[in-house]
């Protein structure tokens, strides 16, 4: 495996490659992280992970400076999943001057995680913009546990008409349930196992919305009320369209649940798709 810090080598290196795929990351890899590799693996000769902390799309106050850095650690792990190339830039190589030029999403960047994250989307779709221009994939990989991330580039990828397959991949989580997530780490020992509620209260809508319940707002408040009467400050629970994260109609059949909630300092994210077809 190739380990590579810039755009020169990765060029020449990817140079006589015809079917390339792209993991993004931003390293302090988990097995969910493994499993984009393990989904990316067989659809292409050519597998290149990127590890990139991407200080655009955090916001002020964020956790950008303590966000885990591991890279040999996440080399390591890659080089077992039979990963051909890791792509680790530095700073001055992806934004070698201010970044002027940017990509603005469509309106879903200020809803639900945008609402509480402004200009997170336009920091993550120009970051993954320029790594799609650095490696130039055929094919890029993207975790559903990131729901609204995921719709954001499919939408960029498909609007801008960019000759890349998007692929989704479904969310890994422990044993409990927790999604796997990098910031699971900041989590201490009571926190973790307080955690699962947030899959709780998502599986507990789906399943009221699998029974039938079309009440959604009485769903999302129950559900908010519960989680912040256990010590959480809930960003939002809703019930949205799985196509466009817009509010559904009743008889909507391809739902997703999102929410975001903080516990401690730790901010979570996660979602449960329900299909009532
Ligand atoms: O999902 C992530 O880890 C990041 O948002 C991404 C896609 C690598 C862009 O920085």
């Amino acid at each position: 495996m190739d380990v590579i810090h810039s755009v020169t080598e990765l060029r020449a290196r990817l140079y006589d490659e015809r079917q390339v795929a792209l993991v993004p990351t931003m390293g302090n890899l988990h097995d969910g992280h493994i499993n984009l590799i393990q989904l990316a693996k067989p659809r292409a000769a050519c597998l290149v992970a990127s590890i990139f902390v991407n200080r655009l799309q955090f916001g002020p106050g964020e956790d950008f400076a303590r966000y885990p850095r591991t890279l040999a650690a996440d080399c390591a792990r890659l080089a077992q999943a039979g990963c051909n190339v890791v792509f680790a830039p530095d700073e001055e190589e992806v934004y070698p001057e201010p970044q002027e030029y940017t990509v603005d999403p469509s309106s879903i960047q200020n809803i639900l995680e945008g609402a509480f994250r402004p200009g997170h989307f336009r920091g993550v779709a120009t970051v993954v913009l320029k790594l799609f221009n650095m490696v130039q994939p055929q094919i890029a990989i993207f975790g559903k546990k990131d729901y609204q991330q995921y719709l954001v580039l499919r939408e960029m990828v498909k609007q801008l008409a960019m000759p890349i397959e998007i692929i989704p991949a479904e969310t890994v989580r422990a044993p409990d349930g927790l999604a796997l997530s990098s910031r699971n780490r900041y989590l201490n020992h009571m926190e973790r196992v307080e955690a699962i509620a947030l899959y709780h209260h998502i599986s507990q809508i789906r399943q009221a919305l699998q029974r039938g319940q079309r009440d959604f707002a009485a769903l999302e408040s129950e559900a908010v009320n519960a989680l912040d009467a256990r010590g959480w400050q809930t960003d939002y629970i809703a019930i949205r369209r799985q196509s466009d994260l817009l509010e559904p109609d009743a008889h909507a059949r391809a739902l997703v649940v999102v929410a975001a909630a903080r516990l401690g300092t730790t901010r979570l994210i996660d979602n449960l798709e329900v299909d009532l077809s």
